[in-house]
């Protein structure tokens, strides 16, 4: 029967600043989603495997210079080439728990400088998420955490600009979340937190389109 014929994946994303904790609770995300039965997966941005993403690699480690306008194109690029297999899956069921997305895009960004409508024109049509995470950190909290790898975007002054570019993106699709609290806290809230999400999109909430 049709009757749940718009029943549908959710599409999940996490952001923040670097070390936040994003990467781990993603994967915490999609062990417990697998364990209630759900179709899922785990996606990233940038996507490396790609050949744009191996441009982006190559920046992030320092091996090439770009201009600011150029990479950031070409982060909006590769989400743009990923953008049919998403509504794909998203369609047939499958919730994506995405690692960054546009509001990284945006955030990093701006944070260099560059206007807020400027970064954001190339994300218009994407697809808009159901849900975004925030984890919540303090920069200075953040580096304490170590491991910034020596990517180029890895210092504390570049990251305290980012923080500040990401909270003027917040819209009602956000949730943010503390995270500094104990990891298994931030765990129960956000698998409360997409549950509900997961939910709705099964129930049919329409799927939208970047900035909405
Ligand atoms: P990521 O691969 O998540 O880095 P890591 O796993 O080392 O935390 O992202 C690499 C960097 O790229 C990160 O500093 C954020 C930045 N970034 C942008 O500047 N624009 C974007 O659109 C995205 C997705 C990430």
């Amino acid at each position: 029967s049709g009757c749940n014929s718009e029943s549908r994946g959710a599409l999940v994303v996490l952001e923040g600043l670097d070390r936040s904790g994003k990467t781990s609770q993603s994967s915490r995300l999609l062990t417990y989603l697998e364990g209630l039965g759900h179709s899922v997966e785990l996606w990233r941005f940038p996507d490396r495997s790609t050949n744009v993403g191996q441009m982006i690699s190559s920046y992030l480690s320092n091996k090439s210079q770009l201009d600011d306008h150029t990479i950031h194109l070409l982060f909006s690029a590769n989400r743009w080439e990923k953008r049919s297999l998403m509504e794909t899956k998203l369609k047939a069921g499958t919730t994506l728990i995405v690692d960054r997305y546009s509001y990284s895009g945006v955030a990093f960004s701006s944070a260099k400088g560059l206007g807020d409508e400027w970064c954001k024109a190339p994300e218009i049509g994407l697809l808009a998420p159901d849900l975004v995470l925030y984890l919540d950190i303090q920069p200075e909290k953040a580096a304490e955490r170590g491991g910034y790898g020596g990517e180029k975007y890895e210092q504390l002054e570049f990251q305290r600009k980012v923080a500040q570019c990401y909270q003027v993106l917040h819209d009602a699709s956000w949730k943010i979340v503390d995270a500094c609290q104990p990891i298994e806290d931030i765990e129960k809230q956000l698998q409360e937190l997409v549950l509900e999400c997961v939910m709705a999109c099964q129930k049919g909430k329409p799927l939208a389109n970047l900035w909405s």
